[in-house]
């Protein structure tokens, strides 16, 4: 399983190290946790290689992909909040609408088991790190990043943000 792809420019580097790291015929499925080009901009080039793989989106996601894309064709699998996948190991994937946070097609990923959260753009940041994971990073500066996307991106949003939260908590 896939979730989500990078910025078109960076395609070639991509696949390249998609590759390297697995088989693409282990590649079951992509979850598209958003349209936007910094989440699908290598999904053109990605399904030239699987072209059949199901890809779970929103309804709106398919409208975003469809729309930028021209591959109607292409295996899609609406999902709506609370929809799920069994990954095996007891573990699942269970997906979360977030409308407006921050367009329509956004949703975020829920991996249970290992409790990880793919929160597309909800937390998401203008930053990069050679290392793969967050805690590597100067945390002065990813905090700084994270405080100045909210602030750009999501702040409008904030009363939504609020609901989606508290909704899915039960609250
Ligand atoms: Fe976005
Ligand atoms: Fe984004």
């Amino acid at each position: 399983m896939l979730i989500d792809t990078v910025w078109k420019p960076h395609s070639t580097e991509f696949i390249d190290n998609l590759e390297k790291e697995i088989d693409f015929s282990k590649i079951d499925f992509i979850v598209a946790n958003h349209g936007e080009v910094d989440h699908s901009g290598s999904l053109p080039a990605l399904m030239e290689k699987i072209p059949n793989t199901p890809i779970y989106c929103t309804a709106n996601g398919v409208k975003s992909l469809t729309g930028q894309y021209h591959h109607p064709e292409w295996n899609y699998q609406v999902v709506k909040t609370g929809d799920s996948v069994d990954i095996g190991n007891g573990k699942k994937l269970v997906f979360v609408e977030m409308k407006m946070l921050h367009w329509p097609d956004s949703m975020a990923t829920y991996l249970t088991g290992d409790n990880i959260l793919f929160s597309n753009d909800a937390f998401g940041q203008h930053f990069a790190v050679e290392e793969l994971f967050n805690d590597k990073a100067d945390q002065c500066r990813l905090w700084e990043e994270a405080l100045k996307y909210y602030a750009n991106i999501l702040t409008p949003f904030s009363l939504l943000v609020k609901k989606e939260s508290g909704r899915n908590s039960g609250a």
